[in-house]
């Protein structure tokens, strides 16, 4: 039977269309991308917050209720007994069509009931504290249609934790002005709050409703209010309970007519000194204001090209023509897309994360920098900053930040020895990117502590230093809490199912824990450390003060020796205590057993640091690079991707932490963790095996994946989810935790990289592709620091690795690095 597809690609539209509401989980997407943010599914579910989906959430959502995917932006149309709504939920009324476009931060939902058609356009303009709702009806019929229209949108009362457990004060709080036809959510903006919402639209209303109770009905669901039912608005005041914002309109269409509506849904925020304008009433001029910018189809319109001009010249910088749509489409759009809102979101909001639990992570973000640099350099810049200024003087990190405040918190805990690492990982990433290597002079502090400062690069020496100083007993890294791997706590040892395994207390006191994918990460990030270095005193040498970032040639070249000898030291003791025979071990314990060694009745492989060390190419002419890859194949392969370990914990090893806890094939217990996979994928690239990367790599790629099953892996086809259940799950090939993992990054750092082989350098574009055999040709358009560069790779022969002659307009060249200049070129590879 062919399997059930519930929407398609329309690559010339950059748009995925949804064509049955009822897809096997929430489709979703996001509006905005620099302050306020909008989730939307494509039922209009999801919700609002201005920055910090915890601290400022401004619509509320229900996570897990019953049915799925309760609360969001809701029309109803009333139309004579028939009540609906464009995106088919709450009400479920059986629509005559529906269709459900998600594009570059906007997303179109139309539907049809009884000639009449409701279509609506949601975005976030650029620059803008606010998300548009542009609803066009249409009379499709010879008839005149009267139509009541019911708006509707639920405040949260700020702070999504608060508000879903401090009910005792929560029902006392909501506050609401009503002005014309704009709604105003000022809960406890008399105090210590000076920001509010509101929503309002571009006509005059016939009623309202600001009281959720009056509106639905206590005992009523959202598929049912009985304001909506009667057909009859309340003009509701809400004090205290649940304020809500529900606008009333009489629409008349006359046959074949067509009418905008305009809703905005904003946010403001005031002076202090500037609250109010009278005595308790809120100060509404920036209100006004905003409004203004938006009360016509024009003005809207204008917007909304603005938002895709926006979105061509981001697109336009790495663009691929390759003959196959279901390659080009990831890499041209989709993949792209998806890093930015990584960017902006880290790992805080999605239908998997509930917006209150995480902010930014210290090595998630710098991860995701690697997907977005060459977008928006400036705010990568202020990112690597943001990251930085929460680290310690020793090295060690926070594991996460919140975006609101930019400072560090340890509520998901502390002590992940990888993380310090990964500043170098995304500073390298945004210097070659960019050739700003001012960033290394910036002054920097330490957990955000005004005084502490010393400039970026000392910042990356201490990482660097902070592995260096956490050598175990085989002089391989101590792994700390845990390391990339959040559930390898290996010095917990808990058996309190009321304390979490990331914040526990960690007995790391005489532990022999060692980490292989630390090792791995360490030489990759250290060799990438001693190209710096070794520019910088390059740099130092030509600039006319004789030094950068506070630094001279000589300077630079000690410290590159300095941590070339550590790298190489680590290097040996991989290759004698971090071999197991055919692949590289994962770990060592608190006492020095082995983990991911074939003695191991379970969890005898681990993806990680096959990933790892082979990208840092770890024995790679002793050919253990070949083994490593070869056993990763054979036994973390299946048809979904890679599993992260083999064969899957069965039982709970308390030793090991919350890596046994899960069940068989799910999550970090051998579950297709796709985050990891182009780890290895990488690998194989650099062992030159392009064949194998080029499987690898599309058994996770999205767009392969919605060919083959849509109904199996449940979330969306148009990104990568986390996690896919493993062979051992009960459901191989079921995803989840869509949209926000850093397997965005890593899958587009290996495709454009990597397999297309175009990285930036200091001096200019390496060009070294590793492509499967079927790979004849491709194009490439690359711009880079003021530059053009269509690059056609010629492999006529096949071949999977090594560049033979590249030309730059017309000119060969020596080596593989074409150099940066301005203007266009055309550069040619030849395989
Ligand atoms: C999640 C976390 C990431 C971690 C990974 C593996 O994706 O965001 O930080 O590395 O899980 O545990
Ligand atoms: C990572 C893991 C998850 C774990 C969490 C703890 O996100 O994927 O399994 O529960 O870290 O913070």
């Amino acid at each position: 039977m062919a399997e059930k597809k519930y929407g398609h690609f329309d690559d010339a539209n950059r748009e995925y269309v949804i064509t049955d509401p009822k897809t096997p989980w929430p489709w979703i997407n996001y509006l905005g991308n620099e302050d306020f943010f909008s989730l939307i599914s494509n039922t209009a579910g999801g919700y609002s917050f201005y920055k910090d989906a915890k601290f400022r959430r401004i619509t509320r959502y229900r996570y897990n209720g019953v049915p799925m995917d309760n609360g969001g932006r809701y029309f109803y149309i009333k139309d004579g007994d028939t009540v609906w709504n464009p995106g088919w939920k709450p009400c479920k009324t059986p629509l005559d069509s529906y269709e459900c476009r998600h594009g570059m931060n906007y997303t179109r939902i139309t539907g049809s009931k009884n000639g009449v058609e409701a279509s609506v356009l949601f975005f976030v303009p650029l620059h803008t504290w606010a998300e548009v709702q542009k609803m066009t009806l249409k009379n499709q019929t010879e008839e005149v249609k009267t139509l009541k229209v019911f708006s509707f949108a639920e405040w949260c009362l700020w702070n999504a934790a608060t508000d879903m457990e401090n009910f005792q004060r929560n029902f006392s709080t909501g506050e609401v002005e009503v002005e014309g036809s704009t709604i105003y959510h000022k809960t406890e903006y008399r105090e210590r709050r000076n920001h509010y919402a509101f929503y309002t639209v571009n006509t005059e209303i016939q009623g309202y409703d600001t009281d959720r109770e009056s509106f639905i009905g206590l005992y009523n669901e959202f598929s049912e209010p009985e304001a909506v039912m009667e057909g009859k608005p309340r003009n509701s005041f809400a004090h205290g309970w649940s304020p809500i914002a529900s606008h009333y309109i009489e629409v008349t269409l006359q046959p074949g007519e067509s009418r905008d509506l305009i809703f905005l849904l904003g946010y403001v925020e005031n002076e202090q000194d500037k609250k109010f304008s009278a005595k308790k009433v809120i100060n509404k001029e920036k209100a006004h204001q905003l409004i203004a910018k938006f009360d016509t189809t024009e003005k809207v319109d204008a917007a909304f090209a603005e938002l895709n001009q926006y979105w061509d010249n981001l697109l336009n910088i790495f663009t691929v023509k390759s003959g196959n749509d279901k390659l080009d489409r990831m890499v041209n759009i989709w993949n792209q897309y998806q890093c930015m809102i990584t960017f902006c979101m880290s790992r805080s909001a999605s239908f998997f994360e509930s917006g209150i639990g995480r902010g930014m992570g210290f090595r998630d973000s710098n991860q995701d920098l690697v997907g977005f640099v060459h977008q928006i350099p400036t705010r990568a810049r202020q990112r690597i900053i943001d990251i930085a200024s929460t680290q310690f003087p020793d090295g060690g990190c926070y594991h996460q930040y919140q975006p609101l405040t930019k400072r560090g918190n340890n509520d998901i805990g502390g002590g992940f020895n990888d993380d310090p690492c990964w500043l170098i990982f995304g500073t390298v990433a945004y210097i070659k990117e960019t050739g700003d290597f001012s960033i290394l002079a910036e002054q920097v502090p330490f957990d955000n502590q005004p005084g502490t400062e010393v400039s970026l690069f000392e910042h990356l020496k201490i990482s660097m230093n902070h592995v260096i100083n956490n050598l175990g007993p085989h002089k391989l890294p101590l792994i700390g809490r845990a390391d990339w791997n959040d559930c390898l706590n290996l010095n917990c040892f808990s058996w309190d199912p009321n304390e979490s395994f990331q914040t526990t207390e960690n007995k790391g006191e005489g532990s022999k824990a060692e980490s292989l994918m630390i090792a791995g990460l360490f030489v990759v990030t250290g060799k990438d450390y001693v190209a710096l270095c070794k520019q910088l005193a390059k740099e130092a040498m030509e600039s006319k003060e004789g030094e950068i970032a506070g630094l001279a040639e000589e300077d630079y070249l000690t410290e590159a020796e300095r941590m070339q000898q550590a790298v190489d030291e680590m290097n040996e003791a991989v290759k004698k205590h971090g071999w197991d025979g055919e692949w590289f071990l994962r770990a060592y314990d608190f006492f020095g057993n082995k983990i991911g060694s074939d003695e191991n009745e379970e969890g005898k492989i681990f993806i990680e640091s096959q990933g790892w060390c082979t990208m840092a190419g770890i024995g790679l002419e002793e050919g253990l690079c070949d083994k490593a890859l070869d056993s990763s194949k054979k036994r973390l392969e299946c048809e979904h991707g890679m599993v992260l370990n083999n064969p899957a914990y069965t039982t709970y090893h308390v030793e090991m932490g919350e890596i046994s806890s899960y069940p068989e094939g799910y999550k970090e217990n051998a579950g297709i963790f796709c985050h990891n996979n182009p780890w290895v994928i990488i690998g194989e690239t650099v062992a030159g095996r392009g064949n194998d990367a080029w499987s690898h790599y599309t058994k996770i790629l999205p767009s392969y994946v919605e060919e083959k099953y849509q109904t199996l892996h449940k979330v969306e086809p148009y990104v990568n989810c986390q996690m896919v259940a493993g062979k051992d799950a009960a459901k191989p090939g079921e995803g989840k935790n869509s949209w926000l993992t850093g397997t965005a990054a890593w899958m587009w750092y290996t495709v454009s990289e990597f397999i297309l082989g175009i990285k930036p350098d200091y001096e200019g574009l390496l060009i070294d592709p590793c492509l499967p055999s079927t790979a004849k040709e491709y194009e490439v358009t690359r711009k880079f620091r003021g530059g053009e560069y269509h690059i056609t790779v010629k492999n006529p022969s096949g071949n999977q690795k090594g560049v033979k002659q590249i030309t730059v307009d017309g000119t060969p060249i020596s080596g593989t690095i074409v150099p940066c200049s301005e203007g266009k070129h055309e550069v040619v590879v030849e395989m």
